[in-house]
């Protein structure tokens, strides 16, 4: 489904990326884990089109996607949460879900050569959607809420939910866990996997929250300093040398 190949990206003097290169096969969850500044975010930033990588290759199912302006690498299925969770706070959580609907419907001018009604039958159909789609990660209760007064566990469901209803292949998540307890935590790993397995989506998830990590990937990748140290199952990352090296001597709490 994604392929990354030999990625490299300075910002001033910075290798931020050097020669990375991994590929992630389609209902994979594939984790991308480092000390903080290992360049994990750059690698979503560059897949998305919002960085220009000095050189490589980001292929999405053999289409080459370093070619690609951002709006056009999300209109070939990739959808992406952010490190800082960004809902549209004054928005309800409905809304929020909306907009990421119609960013994938059809474009302003051609909604109003159909007419009236038809662009009317297709927002009650967008409407449905993005409340079946908040069912799906409990929150049908809040479909009214200003996002911006929701807990912060609920918004990083949210931004999720977002996320999916542009009806991407590949989700990349970045830091999904991030300021959630054990319990949010818990939940959050139960929908990343049911996304696999029920929806079919390839996902790529940054995280320091190793429990989420062991617990829901079916392989590893490592970074340290812009380069890839490890890449393994779960079990062969916990147990490499390399890899504990690579926290401990960065003073990281993971
Ligand atoms: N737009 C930018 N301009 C300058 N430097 C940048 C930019 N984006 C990233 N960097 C630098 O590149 C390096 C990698 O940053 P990145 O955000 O990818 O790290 P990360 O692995 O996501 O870290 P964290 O775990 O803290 O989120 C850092 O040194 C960062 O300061
Ligand atoms: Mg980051």
């Amino acid at each position: 489904m994604l392929e990354v190949d030999d990625l490299s990206i300075s910002f001033g003097g910075l290798d931020a990326l050097s020669g990375l290169g991994f590929s992630v096969a389609e209902r994979e969850i594939f984790a991308l884990i480092g000390p903080n500044g290992a360049g994990k975010s750059t690698v979503f930033n560059v897949i998305t089109g919002l960085y220009r990588p000095s050189r490589g290759r980001v292929v999405l199912a053999g289409e080459d996607l370093l070619a690609l302006a951002s709006h056009q690498v999300a209109r070939r299925g990739v959808a992406r949460t952010f490190q800082n969770t960004e809902v549209f706070r004054r928005l309800s959580a409905l809304d929020n879900v909306l907009v990421g609907r119609h960013a994938h419907l059809r474009a302003g001018a051609i909604r109003a050569a159909l007419g009236l009604g038809a662009v009317r039958r297709e927002e009650a159909e967008a409407r449905r959607f993005a409340r079946t789609l908040l069912a799906r990660f409990g929150l049908e209760d809040v479909a009214d809420t200003e996002s911006g007064s929701l807990p912060l566990g609920l918004q990083k469901r949210l931004e999720i939910a977002r996320a999916l209803a542009s009806g991407p292949r590949l989700v990349l998540l970045d830091e999904p866990a991030g300021g959630l307890n054990q319990t949010e935590t818990q939940t959050l790993m139960e929908i990343i996997r049911r996304l696999r397995d029920e929806s079919g989506l390839t996902i790529v998830v940054v995280e320091h929250d190793m429990e989420l990590v062991m617990g829901i990937s079916d392989r590893v990748a490592v970074l340290d300093r812009g380069r890839k140290i490890a890449e393994g199952t779960p079990r062969e990352i916990a147990a490499d040398a390399t890899v504990v090296e690579a926290y401990l001597g960065s003073g990281s709490d993971a």
